[in-house]
């Protein structure tokens, strides 16, 4: 996710693009850049780090330009760069073009472009789409035909906005499953990612469409589909605060990127799972394929919410490829002098990609002769960094201390692993076709499980004043059970375990009274029978049953007194429609108990100290 932001007009647009890029920095915040057309040519400032490095490169620069872009970056191809910073020109540095999404099609056209000559200064799929649109260019003569012909032919997502030094008086935007508003001044225009931009020029806004392409100009703009078809757009009023409109009319960050996963998950999965061969494709594993397919052990290691899915992803890749894997608490592995075989992968799984333990758990296995790779959210991340190799789970900035939506991609990249391996070492073609189908069934699924928002409320009307509850799973659903428990925990200080449903007996059982809210995690799976008894077991106590249950299960309604109910999915990925209703138990109880749910006392949203 990146922040954008176009003006044209009377006024100069410098200090318009810097003040919506500080807007808009909530929504990518690597690097950052600006485009504007000065006495006839394009001038581009950009550079890696936040939007307050560039304000003060450029706080003695003051241009006489009333049209401009501005860019604050979220990395998806190539580390955060000054080369790969946006705005991008194209070969014959007449267009800028900035963009937020990913086309995934960049390699192909990159092949055709090179075939005619161009080259190119960044690693990113971004400045690929500038020179195929400045190619088509030089043949129109027409910004606004040239764009609209170039993403026929693109496939992805993006948002971008397009100036020209041949056409000073216009700015081209189009959409495709990232989001734009324009906002109508007085004899002036804004487009943006988001009205957070726009808010303190004008309320009044017209949103852009997937597939739509505008013209814009500082008192016009001319929206047609990509498929040449004029439209007539409507403009609204604005009636949200700029708070709400940064957190997407949602209270918290946290509630909006629970909300966002059935997004965030399709976008981890995009042009990552092969339907018909059964197979997947990551794009950042082919360098290590052959290590892949010979190693014996993998390792992975990992904190808090990683930690979680990284066990989830112990159960997916052994079950699918057959590989022995440790999963490790980086903090542990670091000191413990671990025994390492020269063929073992160290994994190293972070949502910030800058956690100390974890970046000091690498390089002792590093230096112990292990290949380390990495599954991450922050792009070029110091973990992306010190790995070999590795795959970005593409769920964009998670603002909210407690990590929601980055659990569900990181467990969802795990199935993506699990097949690719599983289909190396023997799994066949059926069953891999199963769960790549089921891969893509899961942000619907996710949705579903979303509307369970009404029950929860009514378990923590319930339990709000309780001070300890117990989480409960078998199987996959055992780190579900973790991870639920660390929700709750670290948002509403509430004080909650997550334990084996079968290890209660051992220990925790001694906890239940008609005090203890119990959640079990019971899909009617192969354990189901189990979880039962262990529910049967709480309930001869006294202990109050919170089940997370099917939508076709009634058998368990006369053992519980609260059920929640969400879809069926694979064992592998039932973490992944699971937790969603855990999650919303936790913020709702955080509310209920006057937390503070997106900076909770003592958390830091990346522990880069050990
Ligand atoms: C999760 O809700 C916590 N904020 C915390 O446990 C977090 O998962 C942990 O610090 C690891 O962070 P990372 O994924 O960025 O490495």
């Amino acid at each position: 996710m990146c922040g954008i932001i176009g003006y044209i007009g009377f006024k100069q647009s410098l200090p318009i693009l810097m003040e919506g890029l500080r807007r808009l920095e909530y929504r990518g915040y690597d690097s950052t850049g600006v485009a504007l057309i000065e006495n006839g040519k394009i001038v581009v400032s950009k550079k890696a780090g936040k939007v307050s490095e560039l304000q003060s490169e450029l706080k003695n620069y003051s241009s006489p330009s009333t049209i401009g872009i501005g860019h604050t970056r979220w990395a998806t191809h190539g580390a955060p760069t000054d080369a790969n910073a946006h705005p991008h020109k194209d070969q014959n540095g007449t267009i800028a073009l900035i963009h937020n999404g990913i086309i995934e099609n960049y390699q192909t056209i990159k092949k055709k472009l090179l075939a005619e000559g161009h080259t190119f200064q960044s690693e990113t799929d971004t400045e690929i789409l500038s020179h195929f649109i400045g190619s088509l260019y030089e043949k129109t003569n027409d910004l606004f035909t040239a764009t609209r012909l170039a993403l026929t032919e693109v496939e992805g997502a993006y948002a971008i906005l397009i100036i020209s030094s041949k056409e000073k008086d216009k700015i081209i935007a189009a959409r495709k499953g990232s989001p734009l508003v324009i906002g109508v001044g007085e004899n002036e225009m804004f487009i943006a990612s988001d009205a957070t931009a726009l808010i303190s020029h004008t309320k009044k806004v017209v949103y852009l469409e997937d597939g739509e392409i505008v013209q814009i100009s500082n008192n016009s703009f001319i929206t047609k589909t990509i498929t040449d078809e004029e439209i007539e757009k409507q403009v609204h009023e604005l009636d949200l605060s700029f708070e709400q409109i940064e957190k997407s009319g949602y209270d918290h960050f946290m509630l909006k990127e629970i909300y966002e996963q059935p997004d965030s998950l399709t976008n981890s999965l995009r042009g990552r799972v092969l339907l018909e061969e059964g197979d997947a494709k990551l794009g950042g594993l082919e360098q290590v394929s052959d290590l892949l397919k010979n190693t014996n052990r993998i390792i992975i290691t990992s904190c808090g919410t990683s930690w979680h899915s990284s066990l989830v992803g112990e159960y997916i890749i052994e079950q699918l490829a057959g590989i022995p894997v440790e999963v490790e608490y980086a903090s542990e592995f670091r000191y413990r002098d671990p025994v390492i075989n020269k063929n073992d992968v160290i994994l190293a799984v972070s949502q910030s990609g800058e956690t100390a333990d974890t970046i000091a758990a690498i390089r002792e296995a590093k230096r112990k002769g292990a290949t380390a790779l990495g599954i991450v959210n922050a792009v070029g991340s110091s973990i992306a960094r010190e790995t070999a190799a590795g795959v970005y789970i593409h769920a964009g900035p998670e603002i909210g201390v407690a990590s929601t939506k980055a659990f569900t991609s990181q467990v969802a990249v795990f199935g993506l692993i699990g097949l690719l391996l599983g289909r190396q070492r023997g799994l066949q073609i059926d069953k891999g076709r199963i769960i790549a189908s089921e891969l893509l069934s899961l942000p619907d699924k996710i949705k579903k499980a979303l509307q369970s928002a009404d029950e929860v409320k009514q378990i923590v009307n319930e339990f709000k004043d309780s001070s300890h509850f117990l989480f409960l799973g078998r199987g996959t659903n055992f780190p579900t059970a973790l991870e639920g428990a660390l929700k709750l925990k670290e948002i509403s200080y509430i004080h909650a375990e997550g334990y084996p449903a079968a290890e209660m007996k051992h220990g925790p059982i001694a906890l239940i009274d008609n005090k203890m809210p119990v959640v079990f995690i019971a899909p009617k799976d192969m354990l189901y029978e189990k979880v039962m008894s262990n529910i049967q077991e709480v309930r001869a106590r006294g202990g109050r049953i919170i089940a997370i249950a099917n939508e076709d299960d009634h058998e368990i309604d006369e053992f519980a007194e609260f059920v929640i109910r969400v879809p069926r999915t694979l064992s592998y990925f039932g973490p992944i429609i699971n937790i969603i209703p855990l999650q919303l138990l936790a913020y709702y109880m955080a509310l209920a108990r006057n937390c503070n749910v997106d900076q909770p006392r003592n958390l830091a949203k990346s522990v880069t100290v050990e």
